[in-house]
């Protein structure tokens, strides 16, 4: 998968794996991990598919309406890809924490579904339930912070509390950080994400 690597100050301290929304690049995130973890080393990955042009990390059947075959395939190509970048560039595979937003965040979200070590946390910028009726792994010791609009018309309030009502049920500790807003990423949530990165990962 297309991708920028940014190897950090510090090897030892958790590498930052970056999900872009819908229509963005491996780009977009880059100062979200400068302010969570400016020793981190960096992987920031582009989404493999196109909808009219726009990259995201997988197929949808409308806004919201997500092709299930697809995100699950695109789910494994992507666990795959982050056992491939960590022997090509020389990090720690069992010391991932994403940082996903919107699309990029749902595909974080997918991966913590799926699979019980694809990453060691997850910072989740305004993330959907990504499936439903399937059985979570063990997801003690993951830490996920979620950042959530009152009034994102995208992921309803309701549907944060789905999220995160499965996800500690898998046995992660979740923190949920609500903004008076929209879909979009504040500074004052990236803030609350630098916080709690701070208070669980180090
Ligand atoms: C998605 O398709 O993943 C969500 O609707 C968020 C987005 O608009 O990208």
């Amino acid at each position: 998968m297309k991708h920028i690597f940014q190897k950090g100050t510090d090897i030892t301290a958790p590498v930052l794996v970056l999900f872009h929304g819908t229509g963005g690049t491996e780009r977009d995130l880059l100062p979200l991990a400068q302010a969570i973890s400016p020793t981190s080393s960096v992987l920031s990955v582009k989404g493999n598919v196109l909808e009219n042009g726009m990259p995201r990390f997988f197929r949808r059947l409308a806004e919201g309406i997500f092709d299930e075959e697809d995100l699950i395939f695109r789910t494994k190509e992507l666990y795959d890809f982050l056992d491939q970048a960590a022997v090509e560039h020389g990090f720690d595979r069992n010391n991932l924490v994403a940082i996903g937003y919107s699309n990029g965040a749902n595909i974080a979200g997918s991966l913590l579904f799926h699979y019980p070590d694809a990453l060691r946390g997850a910072i989740l910028h305004h993330p959907m339930v990504p499936r439903r009726g399937i059985q979570l792994p063990d997801l003690s010791g993951i830490p996920i912070f979620i950042g959530a609009g009152q009034n994102d018309p995208i992921c309803s309030p309701q549907e944060t509390e789905e999220l995160q009502k499965l996800l500690s049920e898998a046995g992660s500790t979740v923190a949920v950080h609500w903004e008076q807003a929209g879909h979009q990423l504040t500074r004052s949530e990236v803030e609350a994400a630098g916080t709690w990165f701070k208070t669980n990962l180090v």
